[in-house]
């Protein structure tokens, strides 16, 4: 029994060992050339004071590294983490792509991919899922999560959950998750990355903390809390998140590794005098794991020989870590995950790339498609693939890309030129940089624009424009990228534009003139060939976005679930005068979250709502009838949103309840369903009572937040 042998290895164990255990540190030097980090470090693991490492990743190294851990006095194997965000050496769209397919069986899998990969090159543990709601496009980790609802962003923690750690624990096929970043980093004032963040108890009850719940009732391994403070108290030494909700409410069993150096940054905030007052606090408040701030290992044994600190709370800490490396199996075999023969063979695996490749074609959103612009009519002879991410490879990984050959990703010009028929000539012209604001490179693609009859023009985002300590004021295009998109414009040419970014753009001239407008968002190693399946008609679009995309920056922030009715609503169209509205930008963002067209068409029709009205404990049936209308076989993502229109709160005016992707041929009808209980009526009353209020609830549902095709109500008794 597991938590026999914890019992017995922890009475064992000299205080120090124990600080030993809650002690992380990265890496990147440790198998390096000889430095004096790297002699630190090692003799630190020799000497059992580390309890985990980062950033060091295949099996040479990390058995290398474990040996050295098997050295010390007790023999304790090191848990091996790495950022596997989207992907390990087969590189996944960006998180925010993967939320845009709405398909969480593809997104388990892709997290699967990635936790095999990893698992197979000597990582036991991820730093995955992001799980923050974010709402605010400025802000550069919106890339990294699942966008702005939290019913949607808790479906997709679970599913990455699950795919990252399967059912259980201890595969060699799998890793261990964590949910982070614990919590409400997302509401990062200004959308300024570190910032701190104010918002009331409601909204973080009911925005933020649903995907963190979600994850731990999917059983993830670990938690990671947050450089943020939460109304004035660092995440991370925060006891009401960890100790009261995480802990105490929600029971938690795993453990808490701090962000990196938040512990040693809680003096910088002003919450701590110093980093061992930083140390007391963070134990104290429930951070198990010390990532990279020295805090622990320097202050945590001198604090509980001072009676400062309970022992009792480092012991919790180290039987929680502990635990976590029995279930792994690390102490019947520490090298378990690191099988040479393993490794190569999984790395190898084309099967990796093929689940990338679909992933791929799911994130794609197709915003704009006047008079089917798109897909891309066989009898095209010469295409002008234009602008500066066209031959891009390295940009299409986005951030957080860990163990990729970039020589291997698929570009979109590359794609598209293993798809276009030999009969189809492929011109290129770069066009402009990503940044700057040089004219240099337009004429050469007007030239080449006007020779021939088809513009496939590429925009967007370098990939490190986006993710950590990569806030933006300003989210346009960058540089001169929608000039060279007007004079390309005017030739006269049809052009369809595919944009790459990590965070929603803002984009005007591109949204009003463009033809066709395809979002690829980052969308990995496998993102050109994917491109090229879309934009051939291979694969008909389906993607929704999962995130508001604003008109501009002053809209910010307008998560679809941030809007009431007000005591002032608009209710003739430009109507602004003592209205809530701005007299310059209606209120209406560019596309709204859950927005997304397809090569196809679909009806929605025949509402029934199995009765008027529910009392408490029962449940409702919504169903209707979606039809394929168009000439493609393609799939909708058909969505139900709630209204409770009087409530002890004033409400939203639409809340996401739930979905369902459904595939049809055309003329094709399907029969949806979705069940309404008590449950999808409630919210968190003043009280912080999660509690459905009886009364009327207008009951939506459509195509995008913005696109209801049907309405009806129920009345809760
Ligand atoms: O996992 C990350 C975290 O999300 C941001 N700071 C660094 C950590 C480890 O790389």
């Amino acid at each position: 029994d597991i938590e026999l042998r914890i019992t017995a290895l922890l009475g064992q164990m000299t205080l120090d060992e124990k600080v030993g255990q809650l002690n992380q540190y990265s890496g990147r030097e440790v198998t390096g050339p000889a430095s004096d980090r790297k002699n630190t470090l090692l003799s630190s693991i020799r000497a059992g004071q580390v309890g985990s490492m980062l950033n060091v990743k295949g099996v040479k190294d990390t058995r290398e590294i474990q040996a050295v851990a098997l050295e010390s006095r007790l023999h304790i194997p090191l848990l091996f983490s790495l950022d596997v965000i989207h992907g390990y050496q087969t590189t996944f769209p960006i998180p925010l792509a993967e939320a845009a397919s709405w398909d969480l069986d593809a997104i388990r899998l892709g997290a699967h991919v990635a936790a095999k990969e990893a698992a197979a090159s000597g990582i036991h543990w991820t730093f995955a899922p992001m799980v923050d709601v974010g709402r605010d496009p400025r802000w550069g980790r919106v890339m990294e999560g699942a966008g702005e609802d939290p019913y949607l962003g808790s479906q997709i923690a679970r599913a990455r959950v699950l795919g990252f750690q399967g059912e259980q624990l201890g595969g060699t096929d799998a890793v261990m998750a964590c949910a982070k970043h614990f919590a409400a980093y997302g509401a990062a004032t200004a959308g300024r990355d570190y910032n701190a963040v104010d918002i009331s108890e409601q909204q973080l009850w009911e925005t933020y903390l649903p995907p963190f719940r979600a994850a731990a009732n999917a059983g993830v391994a670990t938690f990671m809390n947050s450089f943020n403070t939460l109304n004035g108290i660092p995440a991370t030494g925060n006891a009401y998140l960890q100790r009261d909700i995480l802990k105490g409410q929600w029971q938690y069993p795993g453990f808490v590794v701090s962000d990196w150096g938040s512990i040693g940054e809680m003096a910088n905030w002003g919450y701590a005098i110093d980093k061992t007052d930083a140390a007391r606090k963070a134990i104290t408040a429930g951070s198990d794991m010390d990532m990279e701030s020295d805090a622990y290992h320097k202050s945590l044994a001198q604090l509980v020989q001072a009676g400062q600190v309970n022992i009792s709370l480092v012991d919790d800490a180290v039987r929680r870590i502990l635990r976590k490396k029995f279930e792994l199996g690390l102490f019947d075999d520490p090298y378990r995950f690191s099988d040479a023969k393993r490794e190569q063979q999984v790395l190898a695996d084309p099967q990796n790339r093929a689940a990338a490749r679909q992933m791929a074609q799911k994130s794609l959103v197709l915003l704009k498609n006047e008079s089917a612009t798109l897909p891309l009519a066989k009898t095209l002879r010469r295409i002008a693939v234009i602008g500066p991410l066209a031959k891009a490879k390295r940009d299409l990984n986005g951030s957080w890309a860990v163990n990729t050959d970039t020589t291997r990703i698929t570009s979109l010009y590359d794609g598209l030129r293993q798809r276009a028929g030999k009969t189809t000539e492929l011109l290129y012209a770069k066009g402009c940089a990503l940044s700057g604001d040089s004219h240099v490179g337009f004429e050469q693609a007007v030239a080449t624009a006007k020779s021939a009859d088809f513009i496939v023009l590429t925009v967007g985002e370098a990939w490190d424009m986006s993710g950590e300590a990569k806030s933006r004021t300003d989210i346009h295009l960058p540089g001169m990228q929608e000039k060279l998109f007007k004079a390309l414009k005017a030739t006269g040419k049809p052009v369809a534009v595919v944009v790459f970014g990590g965070r929603p753009l803002i984009f005007d001239t591109i949204a009003e003139q463009a033809d066709a407008i395809l979002y690829a968002w980052w969308p990995g190693s496998e993102g050109g060939t994917a491109l090229a399946d879309v934009l051939y008609g291979d694969y008909n679009p389906a993607g929704k976005l999962p995130i508001t995309f604003p008109r501009s920056v002053g809209q910010i922030p307008m998560a679809y679930n941030q809007q009431y009715n007000t005591g002032r609503p608009i209710t003739k169209p430009g109507e602004t005068r003592y209205k809530s509205a701005y007299i310059d930008s209606p209120n209406t963002p560019r596309y709204a979250f859950g927005y997304g067209l397809s090569y196809t068409t679909f009806t929605y029709s025949g509402l029934k709502i199995s009765r008027a009205a529910m009392k408490a404990g029962e449940s409702v049936e919504v169903s209707f009838t979606l039809t394929n209308t168009g000439k493609f076989a393609g799939e909708e993502v058909a969505q139900l949103y709630l209204h409770d229109p009087v409530a002890s709160i004033a409400r939203p005016l639409k809340e996401l309840k739930d979905f369902r992707k459904i595939s049809l041929k055309p003329g094709e009808s399907k029969t949806v369903t979705f069940t309404i209980d008590q449950d999808k009526l409630a919210f968190y009353n003043s009280k912080l009572e999660w509690a459905a209020e009886p009364g009327k609830f207008n009951l939506l549902v459509g195509s995008a937040s913005d696109d209801i095709r049907l309405e009806g109500a129920l009345e809760l008794l």
